[in-house]
């Protein structure tokens, strides 16, 4: 019988197949994201975590020929069901990506252009400051909201996108690689913010960096050949996994 790891998850995974065209990217994967806390997703290139990743929030369905069967409940709510609004699920579940990908307006726009267009009733400004303050950025660009974004340093421009994805106060936040692009001391501080973050959110981020999956992940799901090997809590994973693949696949014996 399987074990119960996760015992209140915000998001269940039920038997879920994932093609593009006629390759199945993701097969039969069942998993549950336990919430406030950091699930980390790692395997080797082309095994499916961005394709899962991508799911959660159903940023797949740009993807012509994507299709996928099974169940992804949020809060039990089925996320691809016929009366699911994608726009409400990923107001929800926010992203955060690889690259920096901040919008070319000035840094104040960032933040505020979303909940705006949103019809965001509250206090704008107040909304940014806040923001920026979670995401650990506000000391660096509180002197300067009026500046580009562009104008930032990747590892500021990656804050600043998860201040803007923060601002739309979703219950989960996605990232895929968010430090792969970024120096040691900006990697840094946003796992610093990552753990931080948690308090509040639900994180699940893809990671090809085994130390930074260690140090940050309560849970980890080990993906090869878009099948889920094993699921476990982080320390478990990493001190006496119970998959022979996860031990060769964490020890650097091939990946
Ligand atoms: N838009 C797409 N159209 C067709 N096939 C795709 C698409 N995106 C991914 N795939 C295929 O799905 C499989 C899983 O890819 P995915 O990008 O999810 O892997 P990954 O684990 O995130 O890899 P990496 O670590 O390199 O980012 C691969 O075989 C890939 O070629
Ligand atoms: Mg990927």
């Amino acid at each position: 019988m399987e074990k119960e790891i996760v015992k209140n998850p915000i998001i269940t995974c039920e038997n879920v197949d994932i093609f593009y065209g006629n390759v199945k990217a993701i097969d039969a994967l069942s998993l549950k994201v336990d919430r406030q806390k950091v699930t980390t997703l790692i395997g080797p290139s082309g095994c499916g975590k961005s394709t899962f990743l991508r799911a959660l929030n159903r940023m797949n369905d740009f993807i012509e020929s994507f299709r996928i069967s099974g169940r992804i409940l949020l809060e039990g709510e089925d996320i691809y069901g016929p009366q699911t609004d994608p726009v409400q699920i990923r107001l929800r579940v926010g992203m955060v990506f690889q690259s920096p990908n901040p919008f070319p307006k000035s840094i104040f726009e960032n933040i505020a252009l979303g909940p705006r267009l949103n019809g965001y009733k509250g206090d704008l400004e107040e909304l940014v400051v806040s923001s920026l303050k979670r995401a650990y950025l506000w000391d660096e660009v509180k002197d300067k909201l009026k500046e580009n974004a562009y104008s930032l340093s990747g590892g500021q421009q990656q804050r600043l996108c998860i201040a803007r994805a923060i601002a739309m106060q979703p219950d989960v936040l996605l990232m895929d690689e968010p430090t792969s692009a970024l120096d040691p001391i900006s990697t840094a501080k946003i796992e610093e913010l990552i753990l931080e973050l948690q308090e509040k959110y639900t994180i699940v981020i893809v990671t090809h960096n085994m130390q930074q999956a260690s140090r940050i992940g309560s849970y980890t799901a080990f993906f090869y050949q878009g099948r889920l090997i094993e699921f476990d809590k982080t320390s478990k994973i990493f001190t006496s996994p119970s998959e022979k693949m996860t031990e060769e696949y964490i020890t650097g014996r091939f990946g």
